[in-house]
């Protein structure tokens, strides 16, 4: 029996289990209220790293590589580096089979010192620098994605081998094109480059691709938007990649032979959000193609996804230090802990939702509707709304913030020149740092005294 059990009043601030959709795999949560993930106490990994840190597991990741994996094959689920790159969460892809999307030569630095194997690289991006783009052509990249027609000379002029391209494709309908979380519109045909599925830039640029002949043209490539979890925009991109594949076919002879339909799937901040149902997509996804292939008489290409959150998002949980607490008479209870909109933009951003418990204590307070804040004083500045967190919060009190591995560390600051949080890897008992914590004088070293001469 746990001490839940024995003592109702404990039970509303100890959750009974920890949300798979939400934790991580090997989340744990003992009956003093403390937190495991990959058999390490959170509270260690804050007295033992400090705060704020971001925590993350790396079965979690390994699992969710593997069910894609599964899903679609291995080479064909295309890791968007955007997501969360650093040299051991790049091994942990690499060891698992998957190809990897980069958009930076900072990326495919970091690629390289693991010696993630060039042919499953893809160079996207629709503005990719020289340097990016030399870098690219060093490593020996596999594949890189044309997003623009100025690409296709510049490309060609610095390439010494024949070169795998795929070309960047717009979707032609707005419908199902939202950000399913925030309910916003994903971002509009007018912002984005690539080539609109029908019309003749299109042929213009198979055209100009074809020309070159270090240029392979091998396929389509297309990104929906973010967040999604309905398969339906998924399924009309298919269906006008192959209505376009034919078309190309037909007038230009081009037999192209891969489509990636990019990521952008559904991972649920909270316990109430819905969740991406993978197995269901890609067969979906496959019937979808296949049939749109007997229809035009091609063969079935090779279908790509590019996944970035949902691989890592869920093996991710940031703690934090509660570092100031306030209790309106309406009940509502305001907390401010020592990260925020510098370690995680998410909210202010993309209104991007989360929920937070509390860590190594039990409370015997009812939880009450509580705002989590940073430390930015920001109105944007809103970690959590509405978490149901003990009322009894206090300066010093540990917070845990699961869903936390995609697009935080990625997108972090130094905003009001606050360090950025070390990254640190659990598993089986053991914990490692990935990404050390930024200290005051990596922040400070750039800047440079004006009264003293180089
Ligand atoms: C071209 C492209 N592919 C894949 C992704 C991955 O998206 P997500 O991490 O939401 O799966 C992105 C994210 O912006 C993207 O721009």
């Amino acid at each position: 029996m746990t001490l839940a059990e024995l003592i109702p009043s404990l039970r509303t601030s100890l959750p009974a289990h920890l949300h798979g959709d939400v934790w991580p795999a090997t989340a744990r949560r003992d009956e003093h209220g403390e937190i495991s993930v990959g058999g390490v106490r959170l509270g260690e990994l804050a007295a033992r790293f400090g705060t704020p840190a971001y925590v993350l597991d790396e079965a979690d990741v390994r699992r969710r590589c593997r069910e894609y994996a599964r899903a679609f094959g291995p080479g064909d689920v295309v890791y968007a580096a955007k997501a969360l790159t650093c040299r051991g969460v790049l091994r942990w892809i690499a060891d698992e089979g998957l190809s990897l999307g980069v958009q930076s030569a900072g990326q495919l630095a970091t690629a390289a010192a693991v010696g993630f194997p060039a042919d499953r690289i893809v160079l996207q991006g629709d503005a990719k620098s020289p340097t990016d783009l030399a870098a690219a052509l060093d490593h020996g990249v596999g594949t890189i994605v044309i997003e623009s027609g100025s690409e296709i000379p510049r490309l060609a002029a610095l390439l010494r081998r024949r070169q795998r391209v795929l070309l960047r494709v717009l979707p032609d309908w707005d419908a199902g094109r939202v950000d399913t979380m925030s309910m916003l519109p994903a971002a509009p045909v007018a912002d984005r480059f690539g080539v609109p599925a029908a019309g003749t830039t299109l042929d213009e640029m198979v055209r100009r691709i074809t020309d070159q002949p270090m240029l392979e043209l091998v396929g389509l490539d297309f990104y929906l938007g973010s967040r999604t979890s309905r398969f339906g925009g998924y399924e009309r991109a298919i269906s006008h990649l192959v209505a376009t594949m034919a078309a190309l076919a037909q007038r230009h002879g081009t037999r192209l032979t891969e489509i990636n339909i990019g990521g952008g799937h559904a991972v649920p901040g909270t316990d109430t959000d819905g969740q991406f149902a993978l197995d269901a997509f890609a067969s979906r996804a496959r019937k979808v193609l296949r049939v749109a292939c007997d229809e035009h008489d091609l063969p079935v290409p090779r279908l790509a996804v590019a996944p970035g959150r949902a691989i890592v998002a869920r093996a991710g949980v940031a703690l934090y230090r509660v570092l100031a607490v306030r209790r309106d008479p309406d009940g509502h209870q305001l907390v401010a802990v020592d990260g925020g909109l510098s370690d995680n933009p998410r909210p202010a951003l993309y209104g991007a939702r989360y929920t937070a418990v509390l860590l190594g204590r039990l409370s015997h307070a009812g939880d009450q509707r509580t705002t989590v804040v940073g430390r930015h004083d920001e109105s944007g500045d809103v970690l959590v709304r509405d978490a149901p967190l003990p009322g009894d919060l206090r300066p010093g009190d540990l917070l845990a913030v699961p869903c936390s591995g995609a697009y935080q560390l990625s997108l972090a600051s130094n905003y009001n020149l606050v360090p950025r949080p070390p990254l640190v890897a659990v598993d089986n008992g053991r914990a490692r740092l990935l990404v050390r914590a930024e200290t005051l004088n990596d922040v400070l070293a750039r800047d440079l005294d004006p009264d003293i001469e180089e």
